[in-house]
């Protein structure tokens, strides 16, 4: 999981890369390396570190040229170092490459090179790749780069680029993501739209086994056989703004800060005009076919798997089908029971997830209808499955997913109406209701976010504790996992959350004087359970925060402090119980001086396994 980019045109390339790979840390930041042509030699320069670590080393002697590539990494085979980092060139030094994913067949490949009398210098599976198009060049650059294809495994975007073919990048991918901007007498290439997006909005996204021949005038995509491809263009409906900071220190407040509006375009277009059902045009299965089948897996990885925890608990109470939810990871080592009356719903931000993309893959291969839920539009998770909901949330940039999340439930909640209503297990005017109090949503996650400051206090005063649990039940408890995983990835305070009534059951042993425990209380028909469960953890002197809903006076006779969120129903309220959470994680990293944006050994888009 890394970022690449390229650039072709009469512009200084390293401006353009430099810049295009800032917008591309968020897929990994041990080192990074860009490569320029400077009409003779191409000049590479690389850092172990984050990107500012390059063009502190770069300084003010900018590698001069128009044609180059860059590359911000997230270690797999081979330590954070200078050698490691990429481009990879071969021994002579006239094949340059980067690359995003994992060689699986690199050791063999490069046991077979080094006894042909190559050179290797980095312990990374990435160089193989370049030293082969050395041994197979045959004078013509993109017949040359078909051969290295047909012998590697595994999984890649590439970019490729040559001193002997400085008229042309060549670029390819497979199960990892690739766009091309197209300029005016200037081409782009990167992992990601960010990276192009102050340059153009117009775009090709590839598909896997297209390879692509990027000049300063032209863009020629062909298939994997060579045959020309004719591809539409991709407009990109959103601005250069949108994936800056926009004044926030950084891109987690903000995107905390955007979740009304995030939210907003999310429902927007899915309720119907008169406010009494949901409309999903955008699904072309028919009512018979929503009806038909008898158990739906959700499968996603962390953030959205927890997502996907709360799409389980809505679609079996609204909709009345049995739902299984799994970690990607897990799901298809398992061997599940998959079939066609199964549905499968894939949940992923990037639409790239390796993991969630496999299970994908493997679904459909048992027969399985599929559905994602995802942001990215044009993404492999996107364009793999049957069909597909986005989110409208806008660019997420930050590691830690926030408005994904809370948009990602939207649309559970809005799915598992709709199929309500398809499949006759709710009343009409149920809907109704809480389409009424769906609507209130985008307000009331505003008047959340605008109640800040008791929740900076509790993370300057608990900041510093080495461990922090959260509990609740039912839906209380699917927020919990979310809320502990947002503070261990940003704050690295140990944070783990426990079904409260799991608690006695050994982690009880745990809670002794002074440990702060996030209690969430706002579900009507466990609360009294919960209280009781506030109390063990009290009566072990821990420091208990309550999280309930507005008009609760209950809560605070037997906890220390209470946050509060507005009243709606309470299969919505997750949408708001979350906020504060996110909040008190983003706060306490601030508070430990963690770099928030950026949490070590993460990146936000795990594109390999
Ligand atoms: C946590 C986080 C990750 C992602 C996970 C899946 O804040 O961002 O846990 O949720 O890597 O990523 P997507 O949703 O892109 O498949």
């Amino acid at each position: 999981m890394c970022g690449i980019v390229g650039y072709i045109g009469d512009k200084q390339a390293a401006e353009f890369l430099l810049d295009g790979l800032s917008k591309l840390e968020y897929r990994g930041y041990d080192s990074a390396g860009i490569a320029v042509y400077d009409g003779a030699k191409i000049r590479v320069e690389k850092s172990v570190g984050r990107l500012a670590a390059l063009r502190d080393k770069i300084g003010s002697n900018m590698p001069k040229g128009t044609l180059g590539i860059g590359h911000t990494r997230w270690a797999t085979h081979g330590r954070p170092s200078d050698r490691n980092a990429h481009p990879h060139t071969d021994c002579s030094g006239d094949f340059v490459i980067v690359h995003n994913g994992i060689i699986e067949n690199y050791l063999a490949l490069k046991e077979d090179l080094i006894e042909k009398g190559h050179d290797f210098k980095s312990e990374t599976d990435t160089e193989v790749v370049a030293h082969l198009l050395e041994e197979v060049y045959n004078g013509d650059f993109v017949s040359s780069i078909r051969e290295v294809l047909r012998r590697i495994e595994g999984s890649y975007s590439l970019v490729f680029m040559s001193r002997k073919h400085p008229d042309m990048l060549v670029c390819t991918k497979q199960d990892n993501p690739l766009v091309i901007g197209i300029g005016e007498g200037e081409n782009f290439i990167a992992s990601d739209i960010p990276a192009i997006i102050s340059r153009t909005r117009r775009t090709y996204i590839l598909n896997d086994g297209e390879l692509a021949v990027v000049k300063k005038d032209s863009i020629q995509i062909t298939n994997r056989e060579g045959e020309a491809v004719t591809k539409k263009v991709f407009e990109v409906n959103w601005n250069a703004e949108a994936a800056e900071k926009g004044g926030y220190e950084h891109f987690m407040l903000k995107e905390i800060h955007e979740q009304p509006k995030a939210v907003r375009d999310t429902m927007s277009q899915r309720i119907a005009k008169d406010g009494k059902r949901i409309v999903m045009d955008e699904l072309k299965w028919d009512a018979d076919y929503l009806n038909s089948f008898n158990k739906i897996y959700i499968v996603a990885c962390g953030t959205a798997y927890h997502a996907g925890l709360v799409g389980k608990f809505y679609i079996e109470k609204m909709a009345r089908v049995l739902v299984e939810v799994d970690v990607a990871s897990e799901f298809r080592y398992r061997n599940p029971i998959v079939d066609e009356n199964t549905l499968l719903i894939v949940v992923s931000q990037s639409g790239e997830t390796s993991d969630t993309l496999a299970a994908l893959k493997e679904s459909k291969r048992l027969g399985a209808k599929t559905l994602a839920i995802t942001n990215v539009v044009g993404s492999s998770i996107a364009r793999e499955a049957d069909q597909v909901l986005y989110t409208w949330a806008g660019p997420e940039i930050a590691v830690a997913s926030t408005k994904a999340y809370t948009t990602q439930l939207i649309l559970f909640f809005m799915l598992s109406l709709y199929m309500a209503q398809i499949r006759g297990t709710q009343s009409p005017e149920r809907v109704e209701a809480l389409i009424s109090r769906l609507k209130e949503i985008p307000a009331q996650v505003s008047e959340t976010l605008s109640d800040v400051e008791p929740i900076k206090t509790f993370a300057k005063q608990y900041g510093f504790n080495e461990d922090v649990f959260y509990i609740g039940r039912a839906l209380d408890y699917e927020v919990a996992l979310e809320g502990a995983l947002k503070l261990k990835e940003v704050s690295y305070i140990h944070a783990e959350a426990y079904a409260a009534g799991e608690l006695k059951h050994g982690t009880l042993a745990l809670i002794i004087e002074g440990v702060p425990v996030i209690a969430l209380a706002t579900q009507k028909s466990v609360y009294e359970k919960t209280l009781s469960n506030i109390k063990e953890v009290k009566a072990r002197d821990a420091v208990v925060i309550g999280l309930a809903a507005a008009g609760d006076t209950e809560l605070s006779k037997y906890v220390d402090h209470v946050i509060t969120v507005p009243q709606t129903d309470e299969l919505l309220i997750p949408l708001l119980t979350v906020v504060p959470l996110q909040l008190l994680a983003y706060y306490a990293a601030i508070t430990r001086g963690c770099d928030v944006d950026k949490p070590r050994n993460l990146a936000k888009s795990v594109t390999v396994e």
